[in-house]
């Protein structure tokens, strides 16, 4: 007899075009800019520093949040560069990267069916982890003319009673504009009217030229209680196999976060 076959849910994962281009990167004589991987290493005092503490035994299980100086560091980090006031024992969990803590933000607020609005083009990640956690990926466009950025009026239109949370990438990947506080005050006032979650996905935040500078989303009002700020170490400290993100946002969506952090993953990765 044959064996059963894979879920419904693996079936139906799109296959990842980095990966398909960074794979054929690889044999052809190209410039590879599918990955988002600074190309230089990790500095030598955030190496040296690990490399003490593995000495010293910081070499096992965390708590499923992360270690708590690391969380109080990440709040003390948000409040000062992001105006952003996070209780660091209730409302930041440590995750396995950014990625990580977008795809445990999923699994906590998404039921089978529920929708989530991406952007388009957008990183290629989104949308399996969300057909992964039971939930439907629709894209909202973004187009060249209008500098990549959103527009209200055409999203809020594509709003359905399915719809329950909005990703916003700014500054975004790949097409690197980065939104003013304007702009994200009318997305948040959007997501006020259509009652919508908000993941803000940040981890670009370092990556940003010409003058530009980088608005947390959650910093607008009336955007705090319904935004999953996202994070990472990855681009911004040259860390991205370290795998360290984090989740900053209302206690009950964190702690739902920490709690499938231990079911999946136990905890973040301690020495890192
Ligand atoms: C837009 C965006 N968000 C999140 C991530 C996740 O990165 P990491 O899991 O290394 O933090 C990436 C990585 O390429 C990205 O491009």
């Amino acid at each position: 007899m044959e064996v059963k076959d894979l879920s419904e849910r693996v079936k139906m994962l799109p296959v990842s075009a980095v990966r398909v281009l960074s794979d054929s990167a690889k044999t052809t004589d190209v410039i590879r800019l599918t990955a988002g991987d600074p190309d230089f290493n990790t500095p030598k005092h955030i190496v040296e520093a690990a490399l003490r503490e593995a000495e010293e035994g910081l070499t096992h299980y965390t708590s499923s949040a992360g270690l708590p100086q690391l969380r109080e560091a990440i709040a003390r980090k948000l409040r000062v560069e992001n105006t952003l006031s996070y209780d660091p024992m209730k409302q930041i969990a440590v995750t396995n990267g950014g990625t990580g803590a977008l795809a445990l933000t999923f699994l906590a607020l998404l039921n089978p069916g529920d929708r989530v609005l991406i952007p388009d083009p957008g990183w290629t990640n989104y949308k399996p982890m969300i057909i992964a956690a039971g939930g439907e990926a629709i894209g909202y466009p973004l187009r060249r003319v209008d500098g990549f950025k959103p527009n209200i009026s055409e999203i809020e239109a594509m709003v359905t009673d399915r719809t329950k949370v909005i990703v916003v990438n700014t500054p975004s990947n790949p097409t690197g504009a980065v939104y003013d506080k304007d702009l994200l005050g009318e997305l948040v006032e959007l997501a006020v009217k259509k009652n919508l979650y908000i993941v803000s996905d940040e981890v670009y935040e370092k990556v940003v030229f010409d003058g530009h500078s980088h608005v947390s989303t959650a910093a607008l009002p009336g955007a705090f209680e319904r935004t999953i700020t996202v994070n990472s170490l990855s681009k911004t400290y040259a860390m991205t196999g370290w795998r360290v993100g984090y989740a900053a946002g209302p206690e009950k969506v964190v702690s739902a976060i920490s709690a499938l952090n231990s079911a999946l993953n136990s905890c973040p990765s301690s020495v890192s």
